[in-house]
């Protein structure tokens, strides 16, 4: 008797243990996780670092004079991913060490002298915190990123501004505007609108300055957006 039993539990453990180890199909994290409700189409919350963070550097830090390969002050040059990581004293970025990254810490640092970038105001928040979350997720690359572009309904605020602030205006503010050129306003940013500096520069038309300067040109999608946006008026939207 006291057999059977034995072997009926053996038996349901063995059933037990082949159940559970069925494997499901190993699911990675997802990325694109929810809808945008505008659209329907999914959006992607994930970060990629071509897409959010690079042209954060690009506009912010790899200036002439500040941290590209040429200036590299502070032996700091920010101009692409291999040397953002291994750049400095190589504590620049630690993966997954936001708090423990020199990089991010001149950022949020509170002496306004050490504070990055120099003489400026900080970066927007929400590039901070982009940062801060891009390190720790564990700064990884990404490449070849998804770019998500809604074309329809452009308006100011929610989709020339965003461009602007994310890959120009480190180089055209209050304190440093290049060429004369402030697109931290919008009246700054209206007069190359009517000029047609800003749509010749952006689509690297002859006879223009190619912008953003040392960084690759807006996408396709960018361009269209800003290009309807003007199309439509120019608003304040
Ligand atoms: C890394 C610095 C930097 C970034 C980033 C940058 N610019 Fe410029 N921009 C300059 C400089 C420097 C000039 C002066 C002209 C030159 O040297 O080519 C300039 C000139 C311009 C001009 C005048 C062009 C002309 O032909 O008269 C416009 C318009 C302009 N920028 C718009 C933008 C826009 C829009 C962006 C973002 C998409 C941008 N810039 C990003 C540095 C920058």
């Amino acid at each position: 008797m006291k057999r059977i039993w034995m072997c009926a539990l053996l038996v349901s453990v063995v059933f037990c243990f082949t159940i559970a180890c069925k494997h499901e199909p190993f699911q990675a994290v997802p990325t694109v996780n929810t809808n945008d409700t505008t659209t329907n189409q999914p959006v992607d919350t994930s970060i990629c670092f071509e897409r959010d963070i690079l042209p954060i550097f690009l506009s912010n830090c790899a200036m002439g004079g500040c941290h590209n390969a040429a200036s590299h002050q502070e032996g700091y040059i920010l101009d692409g991913y291999n040397n953002i990581m291994n750049t400095g004293d190589n504590d620049g970025i630690k993966p997954f060490d936001a708090n423990g990254s020199d990089i991010y810490e001149s950022l949020v640092e509170d002496d306004i002298d050490k504070r990055m970038p120099q003489g400026m105001p900080p970066l927007p928040q929400a590039q901070i915190a982009l940062i801060k979350r891009w390190i720790n997720e564990g700064a990884q690359n990404g490449t070849n990123c998804v770019v998500l572009c809604d074309t329809n309904n452009i308006t100011y605020n929610t989709g020339i501004k965003p461009i602007l602030q994310q890959n120009c205006v480190g180089c055209h503010n209050s304190t440093l505007a290049n060429d004369g050129v402030n697109l931290t306003t919008f009246t700054g940013v209206t007069s190359v609108v009517q000029d047609g500096r800003l749509l010749g520069s952006i689509k690297h038309q002859s006879g223009f300055s190619f912008m953003p300067q040392g960084a690759s040109k807006l996408s396709d999608c960018k361009i269209r957006q800003v290009e309807k946006w003007i199309a439509a008026g120019a608003l304040e939207n």
